[in-house]
């Protein structure tokens, strides 16, 4: 049976981006410039017979933050350890952390935007000097303690730069933006992807999959998987463009790559608030979602498109999200 899930399965995500995340340089698709900077900044450092300089990733969810991370620790031969943000709670989790590193390894931290304050200071020092300055005890009898820890390289990734504190900003030696990638690259990542999939797929269909892919290689591979399973139900060995239209419209994927989800939201400026300015807060509790939802997830693809502006009063749909909807735009905006 073929089960209808929005394609924003956490579950299915994780499964599938361990086995599909690229290991080697070759194997990372698009964002040259990004690989270009990176690749010196690495060399560098291999013939200092340094650790690499802490770097920082920012941008969208599954444009291949993560992944990166992976290949420079592979490509400078050292371990990795990873975790994020908010499951740094206490100072003894980060320290513990860091007294277990090895020499030269990654501690690579996702949503690092989202670290506590206490950690943050503690991570400071350990950025700048490899050093943590604990304080043991309490009150009168409380006493500082300075302890070394190995040279590590600080990975952080985020997808939101803005809520980075200063402080951890300036530890960084290289920030890199990762953006959304051109259909060419997407084509490359699904022809890759299906071939590790054991996935027969046609040119056709590998092209409309990465129209519709939000610009995105994680939601690539997700499109490709859930149309496999259609294909597999209809009883078809090879996708073919029409097998991929029909997954795509079972699982209400439009031809800008809107999912029900996005469409909800600009319906949502579009008919409750007359197709606003709207708050972020309006709308998100207007469309029962998270603000960080609408932030992280939906806007950045809705503003690709044009669907939607930010102005200082809140989000605006434009003409091309009207359009794009089948409704008639007030005559007034048109002005
Ligand atoms: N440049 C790339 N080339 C090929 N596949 C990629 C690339 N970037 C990401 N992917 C695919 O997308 C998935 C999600 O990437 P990930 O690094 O987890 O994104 P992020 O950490 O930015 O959310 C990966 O598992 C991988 O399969
Ligand atoms: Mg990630």
């Amino acid at each position: 049976m073929f089960v209808k899930t929005p394609a924003t399965t956490k579950i299915e995500d994780e499964t599938l981006d361990t086995q599909l995340r690229p290991k080697t340089w070759d194997e990372y698709i698009g964002q040259d410039k990004v690989k270009q900077k990176l690749n010196i900044i690495i060399e560098a450092a291999k013939k200092r017979g340094e650790p690499v300089e802490h770097l920082l990733f920012y941008g969208n969810s599954g444009l291949g933050k993560t992944t990166l991370a992976h290949v420079i620790s592979r490509v400078m031969g050292k371990g990795i350890k990873t975790c994020s943000g908010p499951t740094l709670e206490k100072t003894g989790d980060l320290a513990s952390i860091l007294t277990n590193l090895q020499d030269g390894e990654v501690l690579f931290v996702d949503e690092c935007h989202r670290i506590q304050r206490l950690v943050a200071e503690m991570l400071y020092s350990a950025l700048e000097d490899f050093k943590l300055h604990l304080i043991l005890g309490k009150g009168p009898m409380a006493r500082t303690m300075e302890l070394a820890v190995p040279r590590f390289t600080f990975i952080g990734a985020t997808t939101r730069l803005s809520l980075l504190p200063g402080p951890l900003r300036n530890r960084f030696g290289g920030i890199f933006q990762l953006d959304f990638y051109t259909s060419e690259d997407l084509e490359k990542i699904i022809r890759r992807s299906a071939n590790i999939l054991k996935v027969a797929i046609d040119q056709d269909a590998v092209r409309l999959l990465a129209t519709r892919s939000r610009f995105t290689p994680r939601i690539a591979n997700r499109l490709l998987k859930r149309v496999r399973d259609f294909a597999t139900v209809e009883g078809s060995e090879l996708i073919t463009k029409e097998m991929a239209t029909k997954g795509l419209e079972l699982l209400e994927v439009d031809e800008s790559g809107l999912e029900p989800e996005d469409r909800k939201i600009l319906r949502c400026i579009i008919e409750r608030f007359g197709g606003g300015p709207v708050g972020i807060k309006a709308l998100a509790s207007s469309a029962a979602e998270e603000p960080e939802t609408i932030l992280d997830i939906y806007e950045p693809y809705l503003m690709q498109l044009g669907f939607i502006e930010r102005t200082p009063q809140g989000r605006v749909a434009t003409s091309l999200a009207y359009k794009h909807l089948g409704i008639a735009m007030p005559q007034r905006d048109l002005l």
